[in-house]
């Protein structure tokens, strides 16, 4: 089929995503998500995400069918993340395309979750097909990830990445350290809104000049983090009352700082003027804002999907193999298992 009927599974995470488009057009986009279970963890817990999938697939596989009005049997192939991502999270979701594609005898592909991210903008309504090449930037709670994209489907170099915490770990645990609820990157978004980002000069990861040689695309936020506790560490120990207003400004702001100026630089130096971000965290005001900004006086596009599909989703999964289909790619073989660090 030229606009192939495609349904994509997606259980990387806590998210448990089923999609179902037509080539380019979003059919449906069904999620279920274990946030609230993991709350009490202060972060993703992974055998209790691979449980909430075998729960939540099957419901979600229905739900992604009836807003689609199509049947399971009008399918032209079935598309499932294989990696990167929890290994037994990834596992529930690639069994369940293994059965659906067997038992339907449809062609079954295995898709890459970052790649997907990137595949997510072909899905935002209304805009232009995306340019290539373009530099994406992705930001979650589970990676951080910067690429240069020559082609969707044949050329994605992987540029850099976190050596720690993603930067969405990064907000969840330093929400932890201040008292502020599970997911955290919501919560310090809020409370950052009556800081000043000026008041304290946390560092920026993997930022000095000796760090840029060998690590110029990469990000590190565990130091950010350690920082940040010892600053409130110290302001407690001398009696002081914590300003979490100006901590949660300032702490974000050098995320924000690290994460816009590393993938400017990213654009300078490939020469490419299009930045395309994805991930939770583009959820971030300041994020938004500070590369809005900063992208305009480099003469750089900036496209942010709308956050539907910038959060995991199946979606995402099932276009990226819609468009695999389209360029020609035989389906996978059944050989293939779950890969927490598949590679792009
Ligand atoms: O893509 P996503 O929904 O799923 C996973 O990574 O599993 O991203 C969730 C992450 C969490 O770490 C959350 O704290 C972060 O994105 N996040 C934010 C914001 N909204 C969500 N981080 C910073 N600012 C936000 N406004
Ligand atoms: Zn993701």
């Amino acid at each position: 089929a030229i606009e192939p009927l495609v349904l994509g599974i997606e259980t990387s995470c806590d998210e448990t995503g089923i999609g179902i488009v037509r080539g380019r057009t979003l059919l449906s986009n069904a999620i279920a998500s274990s946030m609230d279970e993991h709350a009490r963890y202060g972060g993703v817990v992974p055998e209790v995400a691979a449980r909430a999938h075998l729960e939540e697939l099957q419901p979600a596989i229905e739900r992604a069918l009836a807003e689609a009005r199509v049947r399971l049997e009008d399918l032209d192939a079935v598309a499932v993340t294989s990696g990167p991502g929890l290994a037994g999270a990834l596992m529930v979701g690639i069994g369940a395309a293994k059965g659906l594609a067997v038992s339907l005898g449809k062609p079954l592909y295995a898709v890459n979750h970052l790649v997907g991210h990137i595949a997510a903008d072909i899905l935002t309504p209304d805009s232009e097909p995306l340019e290539y090449p373009t530099i994406a930037l992705l930001v979650s709670g589970g990676h951080t990830s910067l690429l240069h994209v020559r082609d969707l489907t044949t050329d994605v170099e992987l540029l850099g990445e976190t050596m720690d915490d993603a930067a969405g770990e990064a907000f969840d645990k330093v929400a932890r350290i201040l008292g502020l609820p599970y997911p955290g990157g919501p919560e310090i978004d809020r409370a950052a809104l009556d800081g000043d980002p000026a008041a304290i000069r946390f560092p920026r990861g993997l930022s000095r000049a000796s760090d840029l040689e060998k690590h110029r695309y990469d990000f590190s936020f565990s130091g950010l983090k350690t920082a940040v506790a010892r600053w409130i560490e110290r302001a407690e120990a001398a009696g002081e009352p914590v300003p979490v207003a100006d901590v949660a400004a300032s702490f974000r702001e050098a995320v924000v700082d690290v994460l816009v100026t590393k993938a400017l630089a990213a654009c300078a130096d490939r020469g490419v003027p299009r930045l395309l971000l994805g991930g939770g965290v583009i959820a971030n005001r300041r994020l938004r804002e500070l590369t809005l900004e900063r992208a305009a006086a480099a003469g750089v596009t900036v496209r942010i999907p709308p956050l539907s599909l910038c959060t995991d989703n199946g979606a995402m999964i099932a276009v990226l193999a819609a468009e695999l289909i389209s360029s020609g790619r035989p389906a996978s073989t059944l050989a293939f298992g779950a890969d927490s660090t598949l590679p792009v």
